[in-house]
């Protein structure tokens, strides 16, 4: 197998290489790539030292069977069409082609079917979206899911290495806000991405679309609030799910129990217990009545929601164009 990472030298793509050899997914080739910046750096993959190469457009023609692609929406849209022409399967983790009807947006977990017989770009959902989406997956398809309202606590990785370095640099002393609309050191700031005509942000748009598309309907209504908290690794969110038919709290409890990939915990949660795990957490499961449930979600943002979705894409993929 040929293989190549874009933005290799960054969180996730770091992470994906890490990934890769966690899951004992070993490339015959492995091309690693970034902006002319970081070409030379070195990252170690298997035992070897690996260079790290300038992203170019001939680069991408040379027909990898697998590129993640984890350099943003921007290069993804002007390389990873180039790379899926040429024959490679480009799984995205950028927004660049989430919502285009033609690319499947895969959590493999829950629609990985979409990937048989399948090959160029496939997208890799947001990560808030992916560690809802996995608990609520059976919920959805035992009850139906209504609605979901959803307060995020994301974690300053989740803006990338410069969304670490800000905060970083302000706990060290004061530095005016460039990543973030405000002061993230001892502040929560309640808008992630840019504020649109509507009142959302993007970030909250992408949970609303992105769900509906990952669990094939339009109807379920999604109404977030994201916010960003001075935490290094781990996204949190409270959910309130609405389901269509009356479940009882054990077989809603069960329904998440029995999700690939999640974890019901009795103990209480947080970001720094989660951080380095491929499993989404969910605690605090309880309601009033038959319909409305509320729980707690915990989830390493740079693994479930970003590195680790994509490697599992691979996988998946792999497994059923055998
Ligand atoms: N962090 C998360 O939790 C998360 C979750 C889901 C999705 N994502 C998405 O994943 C992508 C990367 O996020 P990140 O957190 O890893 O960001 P990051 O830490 O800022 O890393 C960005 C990477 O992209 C490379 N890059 C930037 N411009 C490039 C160019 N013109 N050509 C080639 N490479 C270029 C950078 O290389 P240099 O080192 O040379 O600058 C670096 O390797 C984004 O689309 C982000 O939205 C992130």
């Amino acid at each position: 197998m040929r293989a190549a990472v874009v933005g290799a030298t960054g969180e996730v793509g770091r992470m994906m290489t890490r990934v890769l050899e966690e899951q004992r997914v070993f490339p015959d080739e492995l091309d690693l790539f970034a902006s002319a910046k970081s070409a030379g750096a070195e990252v170690t993959f298997n035992g070897k030292k690996q260079t790290v190469k300038e992203l170019t457009k001939k680069s991408m023609k040379a027909g990898y069977d697998y590129l993640l692609f984890s350099a943003g929406a921007s290069v993804s849209r002007e390389f990873a069409p180039l790379a899926a022409e040429a024959g490679s399967v480009v799984i995205d983790n950028s927004s660049a082609f989430r919502m285009d009807p033609a690319i499947p947006l895969v959590v493999p977990e829950i629609n990985g079917s979409l990937l048989a017989g399948y090959r160029g770009i496939v997208a890799n959902p947001n990560c808030s979206t992916i560690q809802m989406v996995l608990s609520l997956s059976n919920v959805h398809s035992r009850f139906g899911i209504r609605s979901i309202v959803v307060s995020t606590y994301q974690a300053v990785s989740g803006a990338g290495k410069n969304g670490m370095n800000e905060l970083e640099d302000q706990m060290r002393g004061h530095i005016a806000p460039k990543k973030f609309v405000k002061q993230i050191h001892l502040n929560v700031v309640p808008q992630i991405g840019a504020l649109l005509e509507n009142g959302f942000t993007d970030e909250e748009m992408k949970m609303v679309n992105e769900t509906r598309k990952i669990f094939s309907d339009p109807d379920i209504s999604v109404w977030p609030t994201t916010v960003r908290v001075p935490v290094l690794y781990g996204h949190s969110e409270a959910i309130l799910v609405e389901t269509r038919r009356p479940c009882p709290l054990s077989e809603f409890s069960e329904a998440i129990e029995e999700s690939e990939s999640v974890m019901l915990v009795d103990d209480m949660i947080t970001p720094l217990e989660a951080a380095g795990s491929d499993s989404v957490y969910v605690a605090r499961v309880r309601a009033f009545d038959a319909t409305r449930f509320l729980l707690w979600n915990v989830a390493d943002n740079i693994r479930v929601g970003a590195a680790t979705n994509a490697v599992r894409i691979l996988k998946k993929h792999r497994e059923l164009n055998a």
